[in-house]
């Protein structure tokens, strides 16, 4: 069972080879609003602007892509527009300006759940497991597109959380916070997808259980799934990030690799605490 599991390889976020340097691309631009050149990658949500309903724009001319084997970290304060950004790339808003791409294709006017279809996997910032449901149901759930066998999905998931295969028949919400992240972080995965979004995937877990978290989206990762996600721990985020976004009032405001935004002056002073 796991012998063939793409996730069990050389486990440990300690090690670097995951966080490419340079990044081609890629170049910090301070302050400027501007971001990279992505019309090259894998997801984009690019130059997005849009609300809720008829409200006003929260996001404005708001960029964010992910490359396959990266990781991308938007980071930025509370009420920055971080989930609605992520919820912009995943359908669940008009975008009045910009669009989104994956896999060179424009997916601007599809549904969510055409998304998915396509190879997008999202996990929400709240909501995001069902509590009265067992662990192994919403996995099964996680698998609503999918017709053939897969059960051997589900094995590999058991054996990136080996917790949640010993708590397969529990009621999700009895379990810990950070068991609850790794139930929504495997029911995203039930559907095998292309691209991984996470937001706030660590939130209100301790330090430990967030580096937990970390290696194991680290793993993932390396299986070639690139990861787009928003995060509140920006620092530790930063450290295994091959790119950053800083997202404030709904515009970039910061970009570049993660080691460029943890060295740059004004964004440690603004945002990482000093
Ligand atoms: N469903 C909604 N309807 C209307 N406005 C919303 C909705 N969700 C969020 N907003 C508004 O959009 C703005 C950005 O919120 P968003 O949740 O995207 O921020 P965030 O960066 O994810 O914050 P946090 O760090 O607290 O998660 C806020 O002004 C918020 O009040
Ligand atoms: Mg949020």
């Amino acid at each position: 069972m796991s012998g063939s599991n793409p996730y069990q390889d050389d486990r440990g976020n300690k090690d670097r080879t995951i966080t490419r340097e340079g990044g081609a691309e890629l170049g910090a631009h301070p302050g400027t609003g501007k971001v990279m050149a992505t019309s090259e990658a894998f997801l984009v949500g690019d130059s997005m602007t849009g609300g809720y309903g008829k409200g006003p724009d929260i996001l404005h001319d708001c960029t964010v892509a992910v490359n396959p084997g990266e990781i991308a970290v938007i980071v930025g304060p509370n009420g920055a527009g971080k989930s609605t950004a992520m919820k912009a790339v995943f359908g669940m808003l008009d975008l009045r300006q910009g669009s989104v791409r994956l896999d060179g294709e424009d997916i601007t006017d599809l549904s969510p759940q055409a998304r998915v279809v396509r190879g997008m996997g999202f996990v929400p910032q709240n909501s995001n497991i069902f509590t009265s449901l067992t662990v192994e149901e919403n996995l099964e759930m996680g698998a609503f597109i999918r017709t053939d066998d897969f059960s051997g999905t589900m094995a590999q998931i058991y054996d990136l959380f080996p917790i949640l295969k010993q708590k397969r028949n529990q009621a999700a919400g009895e379990l810990s916070g950070g068991q609850r992240q790794q139930v929504a972080f495997g029911r995203a995965l039930m559907t095998q997808p292309k691209v991984l979004m996470l937001d706030e995937p660590t939130a209100g877990v301790s330090p430990i259980v967030m580096d937990e978290l970390f290696d194991r989206i680290i793993e993932v990762a390396r299986t070639g799934i690139p990861i787009l996600m928003v995060e509140q721990n920006a620092r530790q985020a930063l450290e295994i990030a091959d790119k950053g976004y800083v997202l404030v009032q709904g515009a970039n405001a910061y970009s570049g690799t993660g080691k460029e935004l943890l060295a740059d002056p004004e964004v440690r002073k603004s945002f990482l605490g000093g």
